[in-house]
């Protein structure tokens, strides 16, 4: 291919100035340490990827009963909070920029990762066909119990506080995880949500946790410094809803009001095929903020989704966890690395601070 350009140019995000438009993708890696802070080498492994323009990190929970695998970090403690400053610094000291990713996995868990065994929270007690990864391996999700109202309110306070959590950590934003059939996600669809309350029934109603959970972000750290992510069409953990369009539509317009500075959609089936039926292009006409786009962009697609206005910004996932150096690779047209899949999820160094750059 001819060297790309488009996706070289910069791009103002909120307030700050990113280099180009490749994002790192938000990616799951399991080897935070005791207490759930960012493990020795998670600084390290951020800067190795400091040169895109924005680092998206790794799915964060907002608080215990958010976790859903072993091994993740959170940051809902201090010393989370502590941990994760090490990271910003390191990042920013290699002039990179960095949104952390925040995370409430609601009915996608099991017990033996929460609080006193309890079981998971969800919108309505409705089981997904779907696995996690504890102690003990791969193992189905738990039952989950529905949320009262009660507890939503202070899910939403969660959020809040993680937001500004964030912020103290030095981060430069927050991305709202809002797709794959996370906690936010089983809100928004109809599969998951039963709730004959406030929360459930119209797509008002279902997106109203999504709204008050940004609102609340928002108004804590400004919305200038917000992202949220989508993915409208993915079957991932077991989830789907009636009406995607419309329902997409609707959360995306009311993005627009809250004013936050991007939305990022995984297109098709999350890390799978991408040509599930969908106008993304209609998705788009409700936001004028930046426009992330993720799912098996390669560097040809990349660069022809920036240069014919498709999106602002691309965000990567698994070249980038191979090619440390992928916009150097992709500047030069050099041979990439192949992923280890073996290595993804736990581990040490090996397969997450050790592939090799060009030139050694
Ligand atoms: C995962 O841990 O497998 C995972 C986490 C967040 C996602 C998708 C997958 O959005």
């Amino acid at each position: 291919m001819t060297a790309p350009t488009a996706l070289f140019k910069p791009l103002t995000l909120g307030d700050i100035l990113l280099s180009n438009r490749i994002a790192m993708a938000p990616l799951t890696r399991n080897r935070a340490a005791a207490g759930n802070v960012p493990g020795p080498l998670a600084a390290l492994y951020y800067t190795q990827r400091a040169s895109v323009g924005l680092i998206i990190s790794e799915a964060t929970q907002i608080s215990p009963m958010g976790q859903g695998y072993i091994a993740t970090p959170g940051i809902h403690s201090a010393e989370q909070v502590a941990g994760w400053r090490k990271v910003s610094q390191a990042v920013h000291e290699a002039d990179g920029h960095i949104f952390m990713q925040l995370w409430h996995v609601g009915r996608i868990s099991h017990s033996s990762l929460l609080p006193d065994g309890q079981a998971p929270v969800a919108p309505s007690a409705i089981r997904a066909a779907s696995k996690t990864f504890t102690a003990e391996g791969f193992v189905d999700v738990s039952m989950p119990r529905a949320l009262s109202i009660e507890e939503i309110a202070q899910t939403v306070a969660d959020y809040r506080q993680a937001a500004r959590n964030a912020i103290d950590a030095g981060f430069d934003g927050v991305e709202v995880h809002s797709a794959n059939g996370y906690l936010i996600d089983q809100f928004l669809r109809d599969s998951s949500n039963q709730r004959s309350d406030a929360y459930g029934g119209s797509i008002e109603n279902r997106t109203r946790f999504l709204r008050e959970v940004v609102t609340a972000v928002s108004d804590a750290i400004g919305a200038h410094r917000v992202g949220v992510r989508f993915s409208p069409v993915s079957g991932f953990n077991d989830i789907s809803d009636s009406a995607p369009q419309a329902l997409f539509e609707a959360a995306v317009t009311q993005m627009q009001a809250i004013g936050i500075a991007y939305v990022h959609v995984i297109e098709g089936e999350t890390g799978g095929d991408r040509n599930t039926p969908f106008d993304y292009r209609a998705l788009r006409s409700h936001f004028k903020g930046v426009w992330m786009v993720n799912n098996g962009y390669d560097a040809v697609m990349a660069e022809k989704a920036i240069s014919s206005g498709h999106a602002d910004m691309v965000a990567i996932g698994r070249p980038l966890i191979a090619n440390p150096d992928y916009l150097a690779r992709i500047a030069q047209g050099a041979a990439l690395n192949p992923l280890d899949q073996a290595t993804l999820y736990g581990g040490d160094a090996r397969g997450y601070t050790d592939y090799p750059v060009l030139g050694q």
